[in-house]
């Protein structure tokens, strides 16, 4: 068996140079805020916004194999709460079909302050296929039943796991002080791994992030003993990257932009 490979390009994914086109299997991902953080230097307006993401998704379509599948975690802001949805629909227009609309309860969340609003426990995880012929697998992501008695009546209940459905309860990473916040945005290992195992059946299997941030998707991908890729545009994050994967091996990382 070939030892998983990881490797970390500082760079631009919209032009994804060191990822062989039809070589993914799976896509993990979250895309930067609008205008919410630091970072977003490349666009002034949500139209140029959607426009840049858009340069993402056509990448990711040509570099994912025909049965990959892409998942893409966005949760909505109060301001605009059609947002992930119009993001959603603008990667429909990059060639992907609509698997499924996850729903990730989080269970740790940041309280909401005054009368506006209630708080906001969700994100979404969406997931798209390139064609029709990828499978989703259910049971490796299962969970056991609540009513014991169904093991064994239904033909695909021979053990106690069932298929976990589209909500995902994931705990968020809570950290006690600011300082201790590696990057802005990060998700909980747990989420690219719950993507990874549905999508990825063999230990052959590429993984990529093109908005890697600090590196977790990398982490999962390494724990779960597959290979992957990650792009980060920011390069004052490769340190935090390096921390965050200092116990992966077989890691390279490549610095396709200047500091
Ligand atoms: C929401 S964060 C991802 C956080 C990540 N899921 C984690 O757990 O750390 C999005 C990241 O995308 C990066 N980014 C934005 N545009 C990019 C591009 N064109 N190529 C590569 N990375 C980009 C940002 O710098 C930011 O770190």
């Amino acid at each position: 068996m070939t030892k998983a490979k990881h490797l970390v390009v500082v760079g631009d994914s919209r032009e994804m140079d060191f990822v062989r086109d039809n070589s993914i299997m799976v896509c993990v991902t979250s895309p930067p805020y609008f205008r919410r953080k630091e970072y977003e230097t490349q666009y002034s307006t949500y139209e140029e916004y959607r426009q840049y993401l858009k340069q993402v998704w056509t990448e990711v379509h040509k570099k994912l194999s025909h049965s990959g599948l892409l998942f893409v975690n966005i949760g909505d802001s109060f301001d605009n709460q059609f947002k992930s949805h119009e993001i959603a629909n603008d990667i429909l227009d990059c060639g992907f079909n609509l698997v499924q609309t996850v729903v990730w309860v989080k269970v740790q969340h940041s309280p909401v302050q005054g009368d506006k609003h209630l708080n906001h426990l969700y994100e979404y995880i969406f997931i798209f296929s390139k064609a029709q012929d990828y499978s989703l697998q259910r049971l490796a992501i299962g969970i056991p039943y609540k009513d014991k008695s169904n093991i064994g009546r239904w033909k695909v209940a021979k053990d106690d796991l069932r298929c976990r459905g589209d909500v995902w309860f994931i705990n968020y990473e809570t950290v006690q002080r600011h300082s201790q916040k590696l990057h802005e945005a990060i998700f909980p290992k747990q989420l690219p791994e719950l993507c990874i195992k549905l999508a990825s059946s063999k230990s052959s299997d590429t993984v990529l992030d093109p908005f890697l941030g600090s590196g977790t998707t990398i982490l999962a991908a390494a724990d779960l003993g597959r290979s992957s890729i990650g792009y980060e545009i920011n390069a004052s994050y490769e340190r935090i990257i390096r921390r965050k994967l200092a116990s992966v091996e077989n890691l390279e990382v490549i610095r396709a932009v200047s500091n």
